[in-house]
This record gives structure tokens, sequence and C-alpha cells, in this order.
């Protein structure tokens, strides 16, 4: 797929079912991720790819936070089915390094544009998905239960499939809108 057709078509898919990107497909996604912009060449950011069983595993973890934080039954009972919803959940912190140059926001955003590289990465090689977080991405649980500091950023849940469903036609967004000249 053409570069500026991938861009201007981008799409998210929420029904996603096997199979997962994997060998060749998986490595081009997780190589778009380590190109992400990244000021200083810190690379603040980390990922855990969850399949099969660590599926499961993240389930338990949501389930077991969604318990700690007093969320009513339905909510502990969602928690576990969550990350089911695709063959596989890539998990994308932000590990905060400390320089003098690079605050905290700029290893966020290095993180989110590794995020949006790889669900562009999986749409170019006939995949979908979408970036979800949820209010488990700002849980000081999940954090600890991921053994990462409360100073870092959980950044999303990228689930990651194949669907079948053409992309919902979008309505066309005005750029003036948002876009102001300087001439
Ligand atoms: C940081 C971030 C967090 C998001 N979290 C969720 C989420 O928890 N649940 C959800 O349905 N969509 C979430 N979204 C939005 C979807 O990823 C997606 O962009 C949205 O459904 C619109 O679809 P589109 O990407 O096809 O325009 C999030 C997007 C971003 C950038």
């Amino acid at each position: 797929m053409d570069a500026l057709d991938l861009l201007l078509q981008r799409s998210s898919q929420p029904k996603l079912s096997a199979p997962a990107p994997e060998g060749d497909a998986l490595e081009n996604i997780k190589q778009a991720a380590l190109r992400a912009p990244d000021h200083a060449g810190l690379k603040p950011w980390r990922f855990i790819v969850c399949t099969g069983k660590g599926l499961n595993k993240l389930g338990d973890m949501l389930q077991e936070c969604a318990i700690k934080e007093d969320k009513d039954e339905k909510s502990i009972a969602r928690a576990i089915q969550l990350p089911l919803r695709a063959p596989m959940v890539i998990i994308a912190y932000t590990q905060y390094v400390e320089h003098d140059k690079v605050p905290m926001v700029e290893q966020v955003c290095s993180t989110a544009c590794a995020v949006h590289s790889m669900q562009m990465a999986a749409q170019a090689q006939g995949f979908a998905g979408i970036w979800r977080t949820g209010s488990f991405a700002q849980s000081n649980y999940m954090k600890k239960a991921l053994g990462i500091s409360e100073e870092d950023e959980i950044i999303g849940f990228l689930y990651l499939g194949t669907s079948s469903l053409k992309p919902m036609p979008k309505p066309g967004v005005d750029s003036e809108t948002y876009f102001t000249d300087w001439n």
C-alpha cells in the first residue's frame, strides 16, 4: 500500500480475530516502533507482546487491578475478558529516562509515535488494529503489576489481528478548522 494512502485511509478496527501478525510481519511492526522519533536517542519505550496465554495473563492482571480499585462486579468480570478481543495485544509504556533536555512529555510523545507506527505497519501488511487505553492505563496498580514505577506511563494497549470488515467510511474533516496559515 502506498505510504500516503496508508496515512489518509488510516482507520481502527475493534472487531479482530486470528491470525495475528507473526514472523517477518511482526518483526516489521517491531522495527517500525523502534524507528519512532526519539529526542536524544533515549529509547524510553518498552513493549510487551501478548498472545495466547499472555492474553490470559494480561486479563488476570486487569481483573486484579479492578478488584484492588473497588470496581463494580460487572467491571471486575469484564476486565479478565478485555484482552481476548484480539489475538494480540501490545502493551506500550514509557520508562522515563532522566535527561535535562528531554522532559517526560517528549518521551511519552515518542512512545505514542511508536504505537501509531506499529498500527500503521500492521495495517500496511493487511492486519488491523485499535489503540485502547481505558482506566487501567492510568492505574498505579497496573503499573506495579507490570513492574514499572508510578512516574512511568502506560501509553496504550494496541490490539492487533485480522478483520474481514471494510473500514467504516469516515466523514472528511475540513482542514481549515484546525490549520491556520501564517504567510
Ligand atoms: C491514547 C489513545 C487512547 C485511546 N483509547 C481508546 C479506548 O480505550 N477505547 C476506544 O474505544 N478507543 C480508544 N482510542 C481511540 C481509537 O484508537 C480510535 O482512534 C477511535 O476508535 C477512532 O477510530 P479511527 O482510528 O478509525 O478514527 C484511543 C486513542 C488514543 C490515541
